[in-house]
């Protein structure tokens, strides 16, 4: 389990905590800085009735001292649906916060950066999934929870990487269309035994004929775990022979096969806490490899940290203070979009 510090308002007693958990991951002028500022969010926190939510990525000093809760989406989703605070402030990006509020209508819920989007959330509108409705008309539509309230709204039922197949398999239908994620989609068809086609790419090869397909998916890729290929794989076992590659599902089908093991963001951290090798490598976003090696000393992590997600590392204690003083950025979604895209989300979470 990562220890997070979100009730601690002591700056000097941050500082010690910081010191003591990250003095391997981050220099110590910096932490002295970065306790100051977590020290007056969790104030803050209390004096507003405030709850705050923290995804995986986030960098580690700020991971580690603010969020009541961390997680992966669906941790996330499932706490945000429960919580009795007035405001919610997402330390994550915005499809994160959208459902949270798609959840909490009645709450505030704030987003810390304007500029923490999403590459998947990007590649799809609702204009699209109207199209291929009527393209293929009676299918019902799972949607990856990476994607916007008016998307959502179009949709049968949402996703996360953690329950995509369960979900699938949910429908006990013969076919299903399956958006946005290229890449979560073929590893979801792979582990489900279905054939997958993508018409709105066109055939790529001789196998992806428009026979007797299962799903049907949309061109979307995650910018971030697009970029691993076999040959950073390849490079890393050749260096480091004993080391477990862990990859998340959006990494393309041949990445998570040549891996020894995927699933989402918590489902790997809960593999390197049950596992005894001595030497990780995460193809993911790097912070979460700082916060697991900073929760698993005895355990090396290794990182590529050249593959950034320039959307989570938008989100910054300092700009996480300055959203609570002025009550920014506030979540809006009109409602007749919320009410229907509330309908994909309980959906899911209802299947677990
Ligand atoms: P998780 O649901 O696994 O936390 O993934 C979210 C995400 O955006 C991965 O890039
Ligand atoms: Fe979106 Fe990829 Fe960043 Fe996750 S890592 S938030 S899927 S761009």
């Amino acid at each position: 389990m990562i220890p997070i510090l979100g009730n601690e308002t002591s700056a000097d007693r941050l500082y010690i905590e910081l010191q003591y958990m990250l003095a391997d991951v981050v220099p110590d002028f910096e932490l002295k800085l970065k306790a100051d500022l977590a020290a007056r969010i969790n104030r803050l926190k209390v004096e507003k009735n405030a709850v705050i939510l923290g995804h995986n990525y986030m960098e580690p000093t700020l991971f580690h001292s603010i969020p009541d809760y961390v997680g992966d989406s669906l941790d996330l989703a499932r706490r945000a649906a429960t919580t009795n605070k007035d405001i919610i402030v997402f330390c994550g990006v915005r499809f994160m916060a959208e459902t949270a509020k798609i959840l909490n209508p009645s709450k505030t819920v704030l987003l810390p950066s304007e500029k923490a989007g999403c590459s998947l959330a990007a590649s799809i509108t609702a204009a699209d999934v109207r199209q291929l409705k009527r393209t293929f008309p009676g299918v019902p539509v799972v949607t990856y929870v990476n994607t916007y309230a008016d998307v959502k709204a179009e949709s049968d039922i949402c996703c996360t990487s953690s329950n995509a197949a369960a979900v699938v398999e949910s429908l006990n239908t013969a076919t299903v269309i399956f958006l946005p994620d290229e890449y979560l989609a073929r590893n979801v068809a792979r582990e489900t035994g279905r054939h997958i086609i993508f018409p709105t790419k066109g055939p790529r090869n001789g196998s992806e004929t428009e026979l007797d397909y299962q799903m049907i998916g949309w061109p979307g890729r995650c910018e971030v775990h697009e970029k691993f290929t076999l040959g950073d794989i390849a490079d890393i076992r050749k260096q480091f022979p004993d080391v477990i590659i862990l990859a998340h599902p959006e990494c393309s089908p041949e990445v998570v096969a040549a891996s020894d093991y995927s699933g989402s963001t918590n489902a790997m951290i809960r593999y390197v806490e049950q596992t005894k090798a001595p030497r990780y490598l995460l193809l993911t976003e790097c912070s979460m490899g700082e916060n697991i090696a900073a929760a698993n000393p005895e355990k090396e992590m290794l990182r590529l940290c050249s593959v950034r997600c320039p959307h989570m590392n938008q989100i910054t204690l300092e700009d996480t203070l300055e959203s609570l003083e002025k009550n920014q950025h506030v979540i809006e979604i009109p409602e007749n979009i919320r009410s229907r895209a509330a309908q994909a989300v309980e959906r899911m979470i209802a299947i677990g």
